[in-house]
C-alpha cells in the first residue's frame, strides 16, 4: 500500500506545477455555473464540514474556498479566511458575500494550499471542502495546514474518499483520468488522509458518511496534545 502512496505522490509531484495551471483554467471554466450543478449535491457535505469546524473554535480557514458555497453554514460568531488558486471562483465568492451580507467572511485571497501565507498557530479549524483529491501535493498542503493550527485546534475534510476496495475501486482508478480533466479526482484513497494524520501527530475522531448515501465523507482530524 505504501508503495502505491509513493508511487502515486511522485506522479503528483512531477505533475504539480502542470496540473495547478490546469485547476485554473477548469475552474476559470467552472465558475459560472458551478453553484446550479453543485449546490444541491454537496450541501450536507458542506454544512456538516461548518458544524464540526464551527465546535472547534471561531477563527477558520478554509481551502479551496471556490464560490464560497460553505460560507453561509458557519455560525455567525465565527471569523473565517478562504483562499484558493483559482480568481474567478473567489469571484463569485465575493458576489455572495456582498449579496447575502456575509460579514463574519474576514477575507478571501488568491492562494496555493502548497503555500500558505499566514503565520504558525493562527486558526483553530483549517477546512478543506472537496478540495484535498484535487491538490497535486496533498500531504504538503496538509502539513501548511498543521502549521497554521494552533495546538488542539482540528483539519476537517470533506471529499470523495474510497478504500480502493473490490469493483467500486477498480472503476474509481479507471475512471481518473476523465474525471480529472473536468476538475474532480474518482481514486483518492481515505488512507492517505489517515496515514499523513498517523505520522503527524493527528489523531482521527471521526469520519462521517454524508449525502449522498455516504458517496462523500467528512473526515475530523484533531492534533494531539504534545504530552500525550
Ligand atoms: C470542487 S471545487 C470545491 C469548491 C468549494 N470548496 C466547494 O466545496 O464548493 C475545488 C476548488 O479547489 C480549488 N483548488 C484546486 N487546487 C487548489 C490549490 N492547490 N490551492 C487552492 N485551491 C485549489 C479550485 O480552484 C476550486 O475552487
Amino acid at each position: 500500500m505504501e508503495r502505491v502512496h509513493d508511487k502515486e505522490q511522485v506522479q503528483n509531484r512531477g505533475q504539480g506545477r502542470h496540473r495547478a495551471e490546469d485547476q485554473q483554467k477548469i475552474y476559470q471554466r467552472w465558475a459560472p455555473v458551478y453553484d446550479q450543478v453543485y449546490r444541491g449535491i454537496l450541501r450536507d457535505g458542506h454544512r456538516t464540514l461548518a458544524r464540526l469546524a464551527a465546535g472547534a473554535g471561531t477563527e477558520i480557514l478554509e481551502i479551496g474556498v471556490g464560490t464560497g458555497l460553505v460560507l453561509s453554514h458557519y455560525p455567525r460568531r465565527c471569523r473565517v479566511t478562504g483562499i484558493d488558486i483559482s480568481e474567478h471562483m473567489i469571484a463569485r465568492a465575493r458576489e455572495k458575500i456582498a449579496r447575502d451580507k456575509l460579514f463574519h467572511v474576514r477575507q478571501l485571497q488568491v492562494m496555493d494550499a502548497h503555500a500558505l501565507a499566514f503565520e504558525d498557530r493562527s486558526f483553530d479549524a483549517v477546512c478543506l471542502p472537496f478540495v484535498i483529491t484535487l491538490i497535486p501535493e496533498p500531504e504538503r498542503a496538509l502539513d501548511e495546514c498543521a502549521r497554521v493550527l494552533r495546538p488542539g485546534g482540528e483539519i476537517i475534510l470533506a471529499s470523495k474518499l474510497g478504500d480502493g476496495a473490490g469493483l467500486q475501486g477498480a472503476i474509481e482508478e479507471a475512471v481518473a483520468p476523465l474525471v480529472r480533466r473536468i476538475g474532480w479526482s474518482s481514486a483518492f484513497r481515505i488512507s492517505r488522509i489517515t496515514g499523513w494524520a498517523q505520522a503527524s501527530g493527528f489523531e482521527v475522531v471521526e469520519i462521517l458518511p454524508v449525502f449522498p448515501n455516504g458517496f462523500f465523507k467528512v473526515v475530523r482530524l484533531k492534533r494531539r496534545s504534545p504530552n500525550v
